[in-house]
């Protein structure tokens, strides 16, 4: 392979390299980050990664505040079709968008204190990834191989990344791209011997029967559901203390797991956080209510029970509507400021987007639409992966998050049947008064952990900052949880 062959010669002249100051002609390099009363003291570039045929990945890659050395974690997009960005404008990245969508704040917690982060949007349409030739239908298996071409192209203008301990990162959706993209990798380690040590994923898509069969109960604990309908899912959807929501064929055990799952998604509650607020108050605007001419639908909620057929009923409806009426939102976030930001031609302009680009969407509806997926379960890649004794894994969950919950994601994790470490134990990190703190609890088997973080939702490092840059530290830097 030819980009096998370049970064080899790459490899060996990054030595050279070192005594180089090249990066000052880098066309990528951000100069002026708009918004910010006072420019970073690190280096940021911004631009696009070729990756396959005529796909060009958007890219944002921040360095550490620390030193260009420390590892480098590589954020990957969610969804399908949301972007990497918005994270990294809200939750682990530097900087924040404020509720003006004009000025950022500094993030305290930033994941690149002791971190290099490159942000990575794929499939072509998310962010302001394009396809230069309107090739927009895709798949895990072409996202898995876009994001390895995207990588050699990453290295190849970035040559002295390829010395940096690298991991792989993201949230939702994520659960998906990462675990292939470490299983491509370790396919091709012998001829690209890049230092990768293994995956972070926060409350990822990982099992979709699992999530399922949780989120029943979940939703019961959290005080979603009463009684009464508890009672009715237990009566019509299990038997002998063992219950199948997933997908049980009993008709009231479809009903009444319908008006559970409406419970959480559909009435206000906040599903990527259930114990905070819905932007925008009562009633949400998703559902197929057609509110301001569009056709609103939800992703990140998506997946939930989307065999039954009150879930395929709505997914049958949104395949029939012209792409240019779907708009796709998160239910009861506000990704107004994040989105009036990046629209902003002036930060356009700063990021090099080219006209090619689409206007920024937190999610592209139409990339949801197209795309194909092939993973309701991820456990056989886990286990390969785990089998090379090569990688260190991690899960974590915020325990609010109801569209990827906790409990399945510890199911999941405990149902590898890997050899147990550490049971069960809380971890712990320091508050701001300085004072130890529950954290989450922590279960560790051989090269994998299952971490959750307690009073998180969805975007745990904007709920719980401290916590959550601790435990990526941890993890990048091989200590103890
Ligand atoms: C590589 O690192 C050296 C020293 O840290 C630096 O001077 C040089 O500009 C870097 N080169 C690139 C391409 O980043
Ligand atoms: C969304 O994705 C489609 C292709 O899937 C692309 O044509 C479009 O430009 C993207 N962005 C917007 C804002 O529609
Ligand atoms: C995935 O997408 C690629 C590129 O569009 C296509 O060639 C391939 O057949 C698709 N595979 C599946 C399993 O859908
Ligand atoms: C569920 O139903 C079984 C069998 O009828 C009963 O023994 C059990 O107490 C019920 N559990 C709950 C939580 O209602
Ligand atoms: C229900 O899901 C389980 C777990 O994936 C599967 O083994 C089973 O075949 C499914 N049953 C039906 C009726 O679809
Ligand atoms: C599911 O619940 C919604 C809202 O209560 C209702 O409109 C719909 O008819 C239900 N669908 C099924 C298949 O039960």
């Amino acid at each position: 392979m030819e980009w096998t062959a370049t970064i080899l010669a790459l490899l060996s002249l990054a030595s050279i390299m070192l005594c180089q100051a090249s990066q000052a002609t880098n066309p990528d390099l951000i100069k002026s980050m708009p918004g910010l009363l006072k420019q970073p003291s690190f280096e940021m570039y911004s631009g696009y990664l070729d990756g396959t045929g005529a796909n060009k990945l958007h890219y944002w890659y921040i360095q550490s505040q620390h030193a260009v050395t420390d590892p480098l974690i590589i954020w990957l997009s969610s969804g399908p079709g949301c972007s990497a960005l918005y994270s990294g404008l809200t939750s682990n990245g530097p900087f924040r968008v404020q509720s003006d969508g004009v000025h950022l704040d500094n993030n305290p917690s930033s994941w690149n204190l002791n971190a290099n982060l490159l942000y990575i949007d794929a499939p072509v349409g998310t962010g302001f990834s394009y396809s230069a030739n309107d090739l927009y239908a895709s798949n895990d298996t072409a996202v898995t191989e876009d994001h390895y071409q995207a990588l050699l192209s990453f290295f190849t203008k970035y040559p002295n990344s390829t010395l940096n301990n690298i991991y792989l990162a993201g949230d939702g959706y994520s659960g998906v791209y990462v675990p292939l993209l470490l299983a491509k990798l370790d396919s091709v380690s012998q001829k690209l011997p890049l230092q990768f040590g293994g995956f972070a994923v926060g409350n990822p898509h990982t099992s979709q029967v699992l999530q399922d069969n949780s989120l029943i109960g979940f939703a019961y604990h959290h005080g979603i559901i009463g009684e009464q309908l508890w009672a009715e899912l237990n009566i019509s959807c299990c038997s002998q203390g063992k219950c199948n929501f997933h997908n049980n064929t009993n008709k009231e055990c479809v009903s009444a797991v319908n008006q559970t799952v409406n419970d959480v998604i559909n009435i206000g509650i906040n599903p990527f956080k259930v114990n905070g607020d819905c932007a925008g108050g009562v009633p949400v605007a998703a559902g197929m209510m057609g509110k301001n001419g569009f056709y609103h639908y939800a992703p990140g909620v998506q997946h939930i029970f989307a065999n039954n057929d009150f879930a395929q009923e709505q997914q049958k409806s949104i395949k029939g509507i012209p792409s240019w009426k779907l708009k796709a939102d998160l239910t009861c976030v506000d990704t107004t400021p994040v989105t009036t930001y990046l629209n902003n031609a002036l930060v356009r302009s700063a990021l090099h987007i080219v006209d090619q680009s689409p206007k920024w969407e937190v999610c592209n509806a139409t990339v949801y639409q197209l795309y194909t997926q092939q993973y309701p379960d991820m456990s056989s890649v886990y286990t390969d992966l785990l089998n090379t004794f090569k990688y260190r894994l991690l899960v974590y969950s915020g325990d609010q998050d109801a569209t990827h919950n906790f409990l399945g994601n510890e199911w999941f994790v405990t149902g590898l049947g890997r050899q147990a470490e550490v049971q069960w134990r809380p971890w712990l990190f320091k508050n701001a008064l300085g004072q130890d703190q529950v954290a989450g609890f922590v279960k560790e088997y051989d090269n994998i952990a299952y971490l959750s973080i307690k009073n998180a939702g969805f975007w745990a490092p904007q709920d719980q900052p401290l916590a959550t840059s601790l435990l990526i530290y941890n993890f990048i830097y091989k200590r103890p949880y």
